[in-house]
């Protein structure tokens, strides 16, 4: 969780790099698993930068979250093999019975993402849960993922 001490002791340890905000913004990353809005005001006044551009900086890098991450994320493979193998009747199972739309951030509980290719392409559709490969993946196997089902 989201500790106002450290995240103060990191910032300070690291803002007489040089270009620190990179370093600064990997660092609460990897700490706390995203960057709080907290940390806005204490980056800027440690870097004398506008909070402005610490947001920038944290948006345009696809790295960083905003937020805590879901509890459950699932690496959909949506490249040539898993699409021949029918990924995208998987992708619209997604919508239709559960509202999820891929790639749409911001959920607490689960977030489903499209990734290119996890090499397993022979026994597509793929799938990555953790550092679960899943092969062969059908719609009830995919809605029990979703369910938190064990991988
Ligand atoms: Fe899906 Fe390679 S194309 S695993």
């Amino acid at each position: 969780p989201w500790n106002a001490d450290v995240a103060q002791q990191l910032v300070a340890r690291l803002s007489g790099l040089e270009g620190a905000m990179l370093p600064v913004l990997h660092a609460l990353q990897e700490e706390f698993g995203y960057i709080d809005s907290a940390a806005v005001p204490l980056i800027a006044d440690a870097l004398n930068v506008s909070r402005a551009e610490v947001h920038g900086a944290i948006t345009f890098y696809d790295d960083f979250r905003e937020g805590p991450p879901p509890a459950r994320i699932i690496k959909l493979c949506r490249a040539e093999a898993c699409q021949a193998l029918g990924c995208e009747s998987l992708v619209a199972e997604l919508a239709r019975s559960r509202g999820i739309v891929v790639d749409q951030h911001g959920a607490a509980d689960l977030v489903v993402e499209t990734v290119y290719c996890l090499g397993n392409c022979a026994l597509g559709p793929a799938a990555l849960v953790g550092d679960q490969l899943i092969g062969r993946l059908d719609a009830p196997r995919l809605m029990a993922l979703c369910d938190g089902a064990a991988p």
